[in-house]
């Protein structure tokens, strides 16, 4: 099974870029999932379907499904909305409804995510494409398992651990004393799927693909998400360039655009070399329904075969004494680095990666550590 994951600025083209490419999946006879991890409809829009919370099929092999959270919350997390009620009982706020738990901020990206492992566990489908929120959402949120194990198992006392790990979800109780054992073991399973889902985006079936624009703002966010897509361990396959004006023929505003987007795609090429990078016109129209999503699917990808296996090397790579983390346009200033007992961490820019060490380096000292050509390297003292 292919998952393939899709991110980018606000507005850049996301869903219409995931959209596209699970239908061309699906018209080439894999059996394909697409889900949004956003609440808003705009999958079933682009696929002008009706919205629903299981898997529908909007055309041969194409399932949509887009997470009804309100119901998969009851579904899934009915001990967790008890757990929430008590806390904000104890601070002498009202009873708490399901309906307000589900508007505290991640919740609804982290629930998404549970039901995409769901689906991924039911061994059902070939391809599954994620149409993901925004850039700092998805990030913050794709690293959050990680940042939790780590505060779980080494820092925290037991009664702590879920108020870490739903940090999204009861920042506002954080003073609450600890949980009742039986919603424990209620965040316990949450703390383990959610890893369990982390485990299957870094996997070797994953990837992700960077949506956007050719425009200097886009494109600088782009960059930055790229270095901590790739801090974080998912694995970047391709850039694809959305809404690029056609040359030729132009007025002088759409020449005008036309020079500024070569610029900027000139800047895309040198900066993400040796990804792909992939390109969508500027239609004449908005891309609504499977014969206009499959077009730009035929669009973007040419030649290049969207669902075959990412090659490449993963972003981190751990030896008998050295640690190597692909860090690409990481610039030297932004990058730090600290040990800490069994853990590395490493900061990039904004963002911050906790690595629990294998039992073979933990127990070793850094002899050096070097940002070299997109790649820092830790050695470690035999
Ligand atoms: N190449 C294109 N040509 C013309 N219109 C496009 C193109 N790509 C996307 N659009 C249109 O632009 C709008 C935004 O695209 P889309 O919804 O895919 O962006 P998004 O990144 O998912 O946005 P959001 O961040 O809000 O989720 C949609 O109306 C879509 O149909
Ligand atoms: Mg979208």
């Amino acid at each position: 099974m292919r998952i393939l994951l899709f991110t980018g600025k606000g507005g850049v083209g996301k869903t219409t870029a995931a959209a596209a490419t699970a239908t061309l999946a699906a018209r080439r006879g894999l059996k394909t999932l697409v889900v949004s991890t956003d609440t808003a409809h705009s999958l079933a829009d682009a696929l002008a379907v009706p919205p629903s919370g299981e898997p529908v099929e909007a055309a041969p092999g194409l399932y949509l499904q887009q997470v009804d959270t309100q119901r998969s919350l009851e579904r899934h997390w009915g001990e967790l909305q008890d757990y929430a009620r008590s806390a904000f009982h104890e601070l002498g706020l009202d009873e708490i409804t399901s309906e307000e738990v589900t508007v505290l901020p991640g919740a609804e990206e982290i629930i998404a995510l549970l039901e995409l492992r769901e689906q991924a566990r039911t061994g059902r489908w070939d391809v599954i494409v994620v149409d993901c929120a925004p850039t700092a959402e998805t990030l913050r949120l794709l690293a959050l398992p990680e940042a939790l194990d780590w505060h779980v198992s080494r820092l925290l006392p037991i009664g702590r651990r879920l108020l870490k790990a739903l940090g999204p979800l009861v920042r506002h109780v954080a003073k609450v004393s600890a949980p009742e054992e039986s919603v424990l073991s209620a965040g316990e399973r949450l703390h383990r799927g959610l890893l369990a889902v982390r485990e299957l985006l870094t996997g070797d079936n994953a990837s992700v693909r960077l949506v956007l624009t050719p425009e200097a703002v886009v494109v600088a966010e782009a960059r930055r998400t790229l270095t901590s897509l790739s801090l974080y361990g998912y694995r970047v396959d391709a850039v694809i360039a959305n809404r690029v004006f056609p040359a030729g023929g132009a007025d002088e505003w759409r020449a005008r655009w036309v020079e500024a987007q070569t610029r900027q795609l000139a800047d895309v090429h040198a900066s993400f070399a040796p990804l792909p990078i992939l390109t969508v016109p500027y239609l004449p129209a908005e891309p609504v329904g499977v014969d206009a999503l499959a077009e730009v699917g035929d669009a973007l990808y040419g030649e290049h075969d969207p669902f075959a296996a990412p090659t490449g090397e993963p972003p981190m790579r751990i030896s008998a004494d050295e640690l190597t983390l692909w860090l690409p346009l990481a610039d030297k200033s932004d990058v730090d680095l600290a040990r800490k007992g069994d853990e590395l961490i490493v900061t990039a820019g904004s963002y911050r990666r906790v690595i629990a060490l294998p039992a073979a380096l933990a127990r070793r000292t850094v002899a050096s550590a070097a940002l070299q050509d997109g790649h820092l390297r830790v050695t470690f003292e035999i």
